[in-house]
């Protein structure tokens, strides 16, 4: 369908799709603007949210239960009427395959009945009155105050929402900065938000970090930081508040999660696994397999297969059938995957297929990497794109020294047969990430299950149950008997 333009105040939003503009030259296409925001207008949002909050005595932190849920379930009523329009945003804005972006919009919506139902649960649960030695307690759960939401340029609808939805039912207000790639398909929904919502309890601000969410974090107005994106930005907007101690974290941060390819595995199966993890979404996701480990005996027949696999996969614009690799949003990417290559290839590594590597304006094809050192940056970086090192290992105590050494934590794939082997390594995976996936790839999903990690990948952990529990807090209200 014709691509709408949305309009706001003054800054532009491009695709890296090329398009013919009006002069008739190829080059990114405009998509439409957002409101360029400064720091005043930055401050007068957190402003509304605060009194909206109006320190727990607003409307919406003492509305009921039923009512808070009430205006939920109409604002995802409304939501679903935007599917199309928001689905074709996220296709030209991220460069997200149709299926994919289909899928993250579905995703969202069902993690919004979900969390409804859980919040319903909880609230059974927790408002109850309890005895212990002769004090009577009235229990209750509730909101934490004023929460700032940033969530990443991969998910831009699904983890803004992971974050902004859990928050607004638990009855916190909140500002939220959509990601600078993956703004604009908010616009469709803003009047569900409005149509939904008192005022001042949902608030959106645009604009870049150091603008407008710095002076935010300054004011020390903000009660929890929750993001999704990379440690450099919640570090820096942590530092930015006057008083850390009293500030509540949700974090979601970077991974390298392996892969660990045993000799008695399934090498089809491990291969494709492998292709999906390190490559849907062209590796821009957290829970990608960032490093493959296979076991020396099999590794040139792996290798042989994964290479072949990946030249096979077809390159696209989004809405193309049977594309999975795409445009990358990010300007700036298709070169620094290319300085990646590079230096693995000056430190000893192969480009193990024949397209790795083949650059174009918006995208540069992966490559299979192999051997890779350990002193390469591509070893070192969560390269958050499309290129793949490969390591072999002749013991097993290899990759796991590796994976205690580094500073993330999230998820590993493991794949073999012998449950003998299996058991006892499972149980040591487990203790250094937090989902251990056995024969497939690593995943966030399905969002019932917890979304964490160990060290810098994770502070709390992302549910739809444990996201409710970490938007608030049990209070009670204690009385002796006389
Ligand atoms: O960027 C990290 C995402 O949480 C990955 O989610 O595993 O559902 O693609 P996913």
């Amino acid at each position: 369908g014709e691509l709408k333009k949305w309009g706001g105040d003054h800054a532009e939003v491009y695709s890296s799709i090329r398009t013919r503009n009006d002069r008739g030259e190829y080059g990114p296409t405009l998509l439409g603007t957002v409101p360029n925001m400064d720091e005043t207008s930055a401050l007068e949002t957190l402003d509304a949210a605060c009194k909206a909050y109006d320190r727990g005595q607003g409307l919406w932190p003492t509305m009921k239960v039923v009512d808070r849920i009430a205006c939920m379930e109409k604002f995802v009523a409304q939501m679903k009427s935007q599917r199309e329009e928001v689905v074709r945003l996220l296709m030209w804005e991220i460069g997200k395959n149709l299926p994919d972006s289909q899928k993250e919009f579905d995703r969202t919506v069902e993690y919004i009945y979900d969390t409804i139902e859980d919040y319903k649960q909880l609230d059974r649960d927790s408002a109850r009155f309890e005895k212990h030695g002769g004090v009577n307690a009235h229990i209750r759960r509730g909101p934490l105050g004023v929460v700032l939401c940033m969530g990443p340029y991969n998910y831009p609808l699904n983890e803004t929402f992971a974050l902004l939805i859990p928050a607004l039912i638990m009855g916190n207000t909140v500002v939220f900065k959509p990601a600078k790639h993956g703004v604009l398909l908010l616009s469709p929904l803003l009047e569900a938000f409005r149509n939904s919502f008192p005022e001042g309890v949902v608030n959106i601000v645009y604009g870049r970090g150091r603008v407008v969410a710095a002076p935010i974090m300054k004011t020390g107005k903000i009660d929890v930081l929750a993001l999704i994106g990379n440690s450099k930005s919640a570090i820096a907007l942590q530092d930015q508040h006057p008083n850390k101690n009293r500030l509540r974290l949700v974090l979601g941060l970077e991974a390298k999660n392996p892969a660990i390819v045993l000799p008695d595995a399934d090498l089809d199966l491990a291969v494709n696994e492998c292709i999906s993890g390190t490559l849907s979404f062209n590796g821009q996701r957290c829970t990608a397999l960032k490093v493959l480990y296979v076991h020396e005996d099999i590794v040139e027949e792996f290798n042989k297969r994964f290479a072949q696999r990946v030249d096979e996969l077809k390159f696209g614009n989004p809405w193309e059938p049977g594309v999975m690799l795409t445009p990358l949003p990010e300007p700036g990417k298709p070169g620094y995957i290319r300085e990646l290559i590079d230096d693995a290839v000056r430190k000893g590594a192969k480009i193990m297929n024949k397209k790795g590597g083949e650059q174009t304006e918006n995208y540069i094809f992966p490559a299979v990497l192999y051997p890779v050192s350990k002193d390469a940056r591509v070893y070192e970086e969560e390269q958050f794109g499309p290129v793949i090192p490969v390591l072999s290992f002749k013991d097993i105590e290899e990759p796991l020294n590796d994976m205690a050494e580094s500073n993330y934590g999230q998820q590993v794939s493991l794949f073999g047969q012998n449950i003998k082997t299996l058991a006892p390594l499972i149980d040591t995976l487990v203790n250094l990430v937090c989902r251990v996936n056995l024969n497939s790839s690593c995943q966030r999903g399905p969002d019932v299950y917890p979304f964490t990690g160990r060290k810098d990948s994770a502070v709390s952990t992302l549910s739809v149950h444990d996201a409710l529990r970490s938007f608030s807090v049990r209070t009670f209200v204690a009385s002796k008997d006389n």
